[in-house]
């Protein structure tokens, strides 16, 4: 028994691991804190701005995000929703299924839990790793997920990097060019912080999306720590109270 339970852990934990680590490129810490409303409101705008064209938050309602994220309904429904939208719908792409297919090859993904599905900080490497191939149909591919499908459409922004090769010797001797990582080739209209933090307040953001409840949830720990540590007080001085008259 023990041994076939130490055999499945064997087979579920190197593959849960592997799963944000494909490219073998270690992913670049996002640093973003989902307290900072601030930042969850222009992430929230930035992703509607350049990402819902292609992909949805559908397990999200537009009145849920301007609620959490103190966004007036007004500007909400101006700047953050599609038109036809109304603010109790859910998030969904106005991209039909399948152009999406005919133009990208597949649908892309929803993206409200994908902080979970991959994480924080592989969203905000990947925002950060693409690189100029000529070999790729849209002219990009990207350190953390190699041969990808998605078009960098940031790019007036951030600018466009180009791959910088190592050339190894393989144990034939045969010399062949690795790829070690990018180097900026042109620049956008972003520096470099301002990009940081652009792509931070979007992992931000797909953070708050997976999980709405995560800020309060860690507020309320805190407020419930406080009350035990507070209660254990009370409930040691009682106890010393009631055992007093026994020693
Ligand atoms: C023009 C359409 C388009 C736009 C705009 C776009 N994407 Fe994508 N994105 C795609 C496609 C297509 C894929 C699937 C690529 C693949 O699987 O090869 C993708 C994949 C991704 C993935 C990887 C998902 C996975 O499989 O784990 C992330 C993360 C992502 N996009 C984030 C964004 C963000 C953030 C924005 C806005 C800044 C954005 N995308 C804008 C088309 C788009």
């Amino acid at each position: 028994m023990l041994k076939r339970l130490l055999l499945i852990t064997a087979f579920i934990l190197p593959g849960g691991a592997a799963m944000a680590q494909d490219a073998g490129f270690p992913l670049q810490h996002a640093d973003t804190n989902i307290n900072d409303i601030q930042s969850l409101q222009r992430g929230a705008r930035d992703f509607m701005n350049y990402c819902s064209g292609c992909h949805s938050l559908q397990y999200l309602r537009y009145n849920r995000v301007a609620k959490d994220l103190r966004i007036p309904p007004a500007t909400m429904a101006s700047d953050l929703m599609f038109t036809s939208h109304k603010p109790f719908d859910h998030i969904v792409s106005a991209m039909p299924a399948a152009d999406a297919v005919t133009w990208f090859g597949k649908q892309p993904p929803d993206l409200t839990l994908e902080s979970r599905y991959q994480s924080v900080d592989f969203i905000y490497s990947f925002l950060k790793g693409f690189y100029a191939d000529k070999t790729r149909v849209w002219g990009v591919n990207n350190l953390y997920f190699p041969n990808v499908g998605m078009p960098f459409v940031l790019a007036p922004l951030a600018g466009v990097q180009k791959p910088v090769y190592k050339s190894v010797t393989d144990s034939s001797g045969q010399a062949h060019l690795e790829l070690i990582g990018v180097a900026p080739m042109s620049p956008g209209s972003m520096t470099p912080a301002q990009y940081d933090r652009f792509v931070r307040d979007i992992a931000n953001f797909l953070d708050y999306t997976a999980e709405p409840i995560k800020a309060q949830r860690e507020s309320m720990g805190i407020f419930v720590t406080l009350f035990l540590l507070v209660f254990f007080a009370f409930a040691y001085l009682l106890k010393k109270e009631y055992w007093k008259d026994v020693h």
